[in-house]
């Protein structure tokens, strides 16, 4: 049963049927958009590349509504490794919406990183969904209407000390999806460029809850709406970009007004 059951109400039933694959799914944002997903009706694949991790997030979104039963599935990629992209492509067969917020490790600093390692900043967010999109698009996988919804971050538009290298990773995102947008039309290709999200990302990169409080205070005077950002608020700039046919090729900035702010 789907739970968008209101036929008469159009609006809410954009993705009703429609199968949408989250890789990022696990965590944060992603988790956050395949949940969203699943309560407009939609059949959900999550991935990441911890097939524990996509199993114990199959069982964790069924346990917070029963309804999404027979609607959700998981599968794992290594946004890493070209074979294990294609794998998983092989697999999952057609979609009409890919969503990608995955994004690898700790973000370099750009004074103290040893520039090398550096580049891997690149594999996951960048280069994942471009040779996702381009194996998906060769196979014909993707279904008339499809979306593709790739994620960058506001440090490209104010960039911070230390976020030169991620920066530059996700303004190649931003570029790519115009030049996406042109090459698949009319499949639709747009990106949501996050503010600061208290998402698990926060633990990963090794921020103790002392300095994430510090961190929290200095980001919630900078925003207009004062508050840090939850992955469930910025999971609906990627539910409209999937849901509105009439957009393509753009970056929607989802960040409290932090662009605006102090
Ligand atoms: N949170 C923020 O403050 C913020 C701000 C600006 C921009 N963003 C951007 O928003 C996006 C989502 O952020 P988030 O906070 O939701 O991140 P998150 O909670 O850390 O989630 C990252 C996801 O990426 C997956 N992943 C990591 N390496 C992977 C790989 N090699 N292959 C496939 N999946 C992989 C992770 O699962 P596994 O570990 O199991 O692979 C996880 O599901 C990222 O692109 C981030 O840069 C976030």
């Amino acid at each position: 049963m789907s739970i968008a059951t209101a036929q008469n109400a159009p609006s809410i039933r954009h993705l009703v049927g429609k199968h949408v694959v989250v890789v990022g799914g696990t965590s944060g944002i992603g988790y956050c958009v395949a949940q969203a997903s699943l309560e407009h009706g939609a059949t959900v694949v999550v991935s990441s590349s911890s097939q524990e991790k996509v199993d114990a997030t199959v069982s964790r979104l069924l346990k917070t509504n029963p309804l999404f039963e027979g609607s959700i599935s998981g599968l794992s990629l290594n946004a890493r490794d070209v074979k294990s992209i294609q794998a998983f492509w092989d697999k999952v067969g057609k979609v009409d919406h890919l969503v990608w917020t995955a994004n690898g490790g700790r973000l370099p600093n750009f004074t103290e990183d040893d520039l090398d390692k550096d580049k891997a900043v690149f594999e996951v967010a960048f280069w994942g969904p471009v040779v996702s999109v381009k194996y998906a698009y060769k196979k014909g996988l993707f279904n008339p209407g499809a979306s593709v919804t790739m994620t960058s971050g506001t440090v490209v538009r104010r960039p911070s000390k230390g976020f030169t290298i991620s920066a530059a990773g996700a303004g190649a995102v931003e570029t790519i999806t115009r030049g996406l947008a042109v090459e698949l039309a009319p499949i639709r290709v747009n990106t949501v460029s996050p503010g600061a999200v208290k998402t698990e990302l926060w633990d990963s990169h090794g921020l103790t809850p002392e300095v994430q409080a510090v961190l929290i205070k200095r980001l919630v005077e900078r925003t207009l709406v004062k508050h840090v950002g939850q992955p469930e608020e910025v999971a609906e700039a990627y539910l409209f970009l999937m849901k509105c046919t009439y957009m393509t090729g753009q970056t929607i900035d989802c960040e409290g007004g932090a662009l605006l702010g102090a």
